[in-house]
């Protein structure tokens, strides 16, 4: 049973990459440095400068596509890949309507009725979105500006077979916009296929042939579960840029 195709991960991935931060977060505490991660992947690892006005994106393990909405405004054209198929097609219905229903469980079973709804400033006919294999992507997918795939490396069975890919994906001088939590578990990859050290460590010996290092950030991001139960993570984040020679 794949998790991200159940109810409760669509209901939570659309509060997690929609919710206003009164509906993910009432409590005053709570760390509100945490909130809008979906949009932070692409905010805070983009190179601006180095965006091509006319850019085209790609964005891996994208699930109910608000970060394809944000590279959509840098870009032409963005594609949503996604492994789930329930998550594409709420993308799919975000990118068409602009709105969706969803619900945002309380506790127990008490549940709120939300709408998660895509900010006016953002281009949706420039977004598409299509289910997926990030371990195994079709083969005319052709290469990009811009590939950002945040927080998938972790929940891959084989993740070296699309670290050996993206050296295709990301043009010359193109950006790699990558995060992770490092949160390893046998339940999505054996252990025989974690880093045998550190991640970022493990990263950078493979990407480092065919990429350069621009900017490594920690960025925290919440994941609500229930009204009084959060998931706070601090994933590594990391801009590659693509090689314009390889030596
Ligand atoms: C932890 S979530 C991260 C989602 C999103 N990028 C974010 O930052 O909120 C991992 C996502 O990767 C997707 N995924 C898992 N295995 C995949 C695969 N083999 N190919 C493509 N997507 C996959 C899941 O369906 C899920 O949407």
């Amino acid at each position: 049973m794949n998790i991200y195709e159940t109810r409760r991960l669509l209901d939570e991935y659309l509060l997690f990459h929609y919710g206003q931060p009164s509906e993910v977060l009432p409590w005053e505490s709570g760390p509100r440095e945490a909130l809008g991660f979906p949009v932070r992947t692409v905010m805070e690892l983009i190179d601006l400068p180095r965006t091509p006005c006319e850019a085209v994106a790609l964005d891996l393990g994208c699930a109910v596509g608000r970060s394809s909405f944000e590279l959509a405004n840098f870009g032409v054209s963005v594609l949503g890949i996604d492994y789930s198929q329930s998550f594409v097609d709420a993308a799919a219905v975000l990118a068409r309507e602009g709105s969706m229903s969803y619900e945002r469980v309380d506790e127990g079973s008490a549940k709120t009725a939300l709408v998660a709804r895509v900010p006016e400033n953002l281009r949706r006919d420039r977004v598409r979105f299509e289910q997926g294999d990030a371990m195994n992507l079709r083969s005319d997918l052709g290469d990009y500006d811009i590939v950002h795939a945040a927080n998938l490396l972790c929940r891959l069975t084989d993740p070296l077979k699309l670290i050996e890919r993206l050296p295709q994906l990301v043009r010359p001088g193109g950006q790699l916009l990558l995060t992770t939590p490092c949160t390893w578990l046998e339940e999505f990859t054996p252990h025989g296929n974690w880093p045998q050290g550190s991640t970022r460590e493990w990263l950078t010996s493979l990407l480092e042939p065919h990429f350069d290092l621009g900017k490594t950030v920690d960025m925290p991001f919440l994941i609500r579960e229930h009204a009084r139960k959060y998931q706070w993570s601090v994933a590594l984040g990391m801009r590659w840029r693509r090689k314009v020679e390889e030596v």
